[in-house]
């Protein structure tokens, strides 16, 4: 019988304790698991919802814990945040008492300070924190914050605060990044769907999950087109309104079941998945000699007929989309661990993305990381079960996998890293065969 109890939601969650992974290996994984709506895509448009005082309706949010903060946040402000049934959230900010976004906000989560741009456009005033979030290098931003100037606004840091005010209304400008930013073009898109007259932004990331934004901005009434694969304008409006949108499927999840798919021998279906925002990872698949098919809406891969040692060394390098993303880079890495000869890893986004290696290492990968940007593996590696501690979200992701591959039982410290952005990350294993659970952390 199904559950009865009604859905709840609880909005101020105790801090949960300290909770590990414990992974017996060496299962294929088979059967078919439905991908969650995209972490970085749900974030931003919770955020769009305040360039409104309607009421704005998401469906496939993914229920991860960052979505829950970012939840937390817009309520704190003031703005009502419902959560009707799993997967749909309702916003509506009419009225918001504090345009403050407080430290405690942005060390939990970076993409906190993706608030900066609507709250700076419809109130014209806002004091954000300078966001910390993952370990994984230094991430600044300061292209965020240039982005809002080339706007008209002005800005003042004091104290770990950005003071950002825009008296009357922000004016549509030319956006021009040094180099590609994800948030910092998605900020500035955000701040010029209510500012006054046109603005550029160039280069304009080309992530699909900006695409969802713009879409559902759109819905909202706003004029925003990308008029080049780079380029971004927008139409400033006075007003926006209240609009549905259905979150993307997470291109990054996709990823993990695929290499867990070809790490364990498996053989998957992948519902609810986008074919057409994976090539680059499809590419280094094929390339290493993973069977993966695209339809429509699924993605079927088949590793069941590869024996120990089939699997090619391939080298691989991060860029912007639509090149390899950073985010599937550690999953990527467990890949060639077990494939033949020795690849080279480049990871040109993110200055300490590698770091998580020394606790593949402890799995019984064989790595060398010459450089904070570099690193060899040599394949194929006999994992073995292990203790190894989690220190970021794909990190813990790829440890899972590790694991998942591995001989014998591992412990993965730090769970709740992977709970920021994978839903129910352990139920999904499980029904694919996997033996994994949460427990209370020993350590
Ligand atoms: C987003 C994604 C993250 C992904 C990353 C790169 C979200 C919530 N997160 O992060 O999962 O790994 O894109 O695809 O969507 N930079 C600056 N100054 C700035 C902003 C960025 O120097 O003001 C640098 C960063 O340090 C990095 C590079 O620009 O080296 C690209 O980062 P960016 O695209 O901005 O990443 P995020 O948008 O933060």
């Amino acid at each position: 019988m199904a559950d009865a109890r009604p859905f709840h939601w609880e909005y101020h969650p105790e801090q949960p304790a300290p909770e590990a992974f414990r992974i017996e290996g060496g299962r294929p994984l088979r059967g078919t698991v439905g991908v969650s709506g995209a972490k970085n895509a749900a974030l931003k448009l919770l955020a769009a919802a305040v360039l409104t005082g309607e009421r704005c309706r998401f469906e496939n949010m993914p229920e991860i814990e960052d979505v829950r903060v970012m939840a937390e946040v817009l309520a704190d402000l003031g703005v009502v945040v419902d959560h009707p049934a799993p997967g749909v959230y309702e916003v509506a900010a009419g009225d918001v008492d504090w345009k403050f976004v407080p430290l405690e906000a942005a060390a939990k989560m970076r993409a906190s300070f993706i608030l900066l741009g609507p709250l700076l456009s419809r109130f014209g005033h806002v004091i954000i924190s300078n966001p910390g979030g993952d370990r994984i290098g230094r991430r600044p931003v300061n292209l965020h914050v240039d982005a809002m100037r080339a706007l008209g606004a002005d800005i003042a840091y004091r104290n770990g605060y950005y003071f950002a005010q825009a008296p009357g209304r922000l004016r549509g400008g030319d956006v021009t990044f040094p180099f590609v930013t994800v948030m910092g073009t998605e900020n500035a898109i955000l701040a010029a769907c209510l500012a006054e007259g046109t603005t550029t932004i160039r280069p304009a990331a080309q992530e699909p999950e900006v695409d969802d934004l713009i879409a559902f901005l759109v819905k909202m009434g706003a004029e925003v087109e990308r008029t080049l694969p780079d380029a971004i304008t927008v139409h400033g409006k006075r007003r926006l309104r209240g609009a549905a949108h259905t979150v993307m499927p997470d291109r990054i999840e996709t990823g993990t079941f695929l290499v867990a798919a070809a790490v364990t021998g498996g053989r998957l279906t992948l519902e609810n998945a986008a074919c057409q925002h994976s090539g680059a990872l499809v590419e280094v698949l094929a390339r290493a000699g993973v069977p993966v098919s695209c339809g429509q809406h699924a993605i079927e891969v088949d590793a069941s007929g590869l024996r120990p040692g089939d699997l090619r060394a391939v080298d691989i390098e991060t860029a912007p989309y639509p090149l390899l993303a950073t985010d599937l880079q550690p999953n990527l890495c467990v890949l060639l661990t077990q494939a033949s000869g020795t690849s080279h890893v480049h990871e040109a986004i993110f200055e300490d993305r590698l770091e998580w290696l020394s606790e593949l290492r402890k799995l019984g990968a064989d790595v060398d990381i010459p450089d904070p940007h570099h690193a060899s593996i040599r394949g194929p590696a006999r994992l073995h079960g292990a203790e190894a501690s989690i220190g970021d979200l794909r990190a813990g992701a790829s440890l899972i996998l590790a694991a998942l591959a591995a001989e014998g039982t591992s412990l993965i410290h730090g769970a709740h890293h992977v709970h920021r952005g994978y839903e129910n990350i352990d139920r999904k294993f499980q029904q694919l065969g996997a033996s994994i659970v949460r427990s209370a952390d020993p350590a």
